[in-house]
């Protein structure tokens, strides 16, 4: 079943290739391809249902498809969307992932997953350093992974976009207390990823150097990762609404690669 949806999604772009090479009339658009991690639930998840009724063929991957009921309810009524098991800190399976795609193109890579890493070990003073670890590991060295492993899919593809979801508390200039590793993770995800920009940038190869870097904050989203904390908060929906309408107008906006955004399309200060 799989490797069927895995087969027909490689199908759909050779078929689009091929037409648009044989024949005179202008080129059909190509159904484009995004990669979401952590799209069991929460934002992750309101991407993966609202890219999928945008029509584009979605790689919804997360670490335990078994659980994952609504991401697997999504993918039982719509043929454009597979579910891939990954956790982004376990490098063996990124690897196989990476192997089982190779060649085919993807138009969004969306570095969703994340963890806030608990309040309580993130206190100065009792800090537990094992959490910086597990926060790190998801926060960035996953996302700089997927960038590493899944470049030349996005070179291949026609948008070519890698976006990863940030946060404005990842802000140096914005900073205020607590929560000391998962805001440090975001600030070094931030670096992290507008060096890579720059680096695409000037790459030699010319599809890698068209590749745009994008950070965006999602808002303050009613999701188990906000909990019940009493502050205004918006729906995943909202939130995914307007991430995928920053990542559509990145052009027409003319945001550069490695801009550091929010949801709402404005600019955020480093
Ligand atoms: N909610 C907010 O207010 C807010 C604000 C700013 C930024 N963000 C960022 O938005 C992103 C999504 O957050 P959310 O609010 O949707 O949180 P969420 O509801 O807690 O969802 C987090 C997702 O990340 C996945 N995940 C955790 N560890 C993973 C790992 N090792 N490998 C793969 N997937 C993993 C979870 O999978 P499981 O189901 O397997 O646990 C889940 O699908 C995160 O990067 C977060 O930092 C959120």
């Amino acid at each position: 079943m799989k490797a069927t949806r895995v087969l027909l999604l490689l199908l759909t772009f050779c078929v689009t290739a091929c037409t648009s090479a044989a024949s005179l009339s202008p080129p059909e658009p190509k159904t484009p391809t995004v990669l979401i991690t952590g799209a069991s639930r929460g934002i992750g998840y309101e991407l993966a249902r609202q890219y999928a009724d945008l029509g584009w063929g979605v790689i919804a991957t997360c670490r335990n498809p078994s659980t994952a009921d609504a991401l697997q309810a999504l993918a039982g009524s719509r043929s454009n969307v597979i579910i891939e098991s990954l956790d982004v800190t376990d490098f063996a399976e990124m690897d196989e992932l990476a192997v089982r795609y190779k060649g085919v193109p993807i138009d969004v890579l969306l570095n969703n997953a994340g963890i806030l890493g608990g309040n309580d070990r993130q206190k100065f003073g009792q800090f537990d350093y094992t959490a910086f670890d597990e926060i790190m590991a998801v926060n960035v060295i996953g996302p700089i992974r997927m960038v590493e492993l899944f470049v030349d899919n996005v070179a291949l593809s026609e948008q070519k976009k890698i976006i990863n979801i940030s946060s404005s508390v990842g802000s140096i200039a914005m900073a205020f207390p607590g929560q000391n590793f998962y805001k440090a993770s975001k600030s070094a995800l931030n670096m992290s990823m507008k060096i890579i920009a720059k680096e695409l940038k000037g790459s030699k190869d010319p599809n890698r150097k068209q590749i745009v870097v994008g950070l965006i904050h999602p808002g303050v989203v009613r999701t188990e990762f906000a909990g019940n904390v009493p502050i205004p908060m918006i729906e995943p929906e909202e939130s995914a609404a307007g991430i995928i309408e920053v990542i559509q107008n990145y052009y027409v906006t003319r945001r550069q690669s490695g801009d550091f955004m929010s949801y709402t399309g404005s600019k955020l200060p480093w």
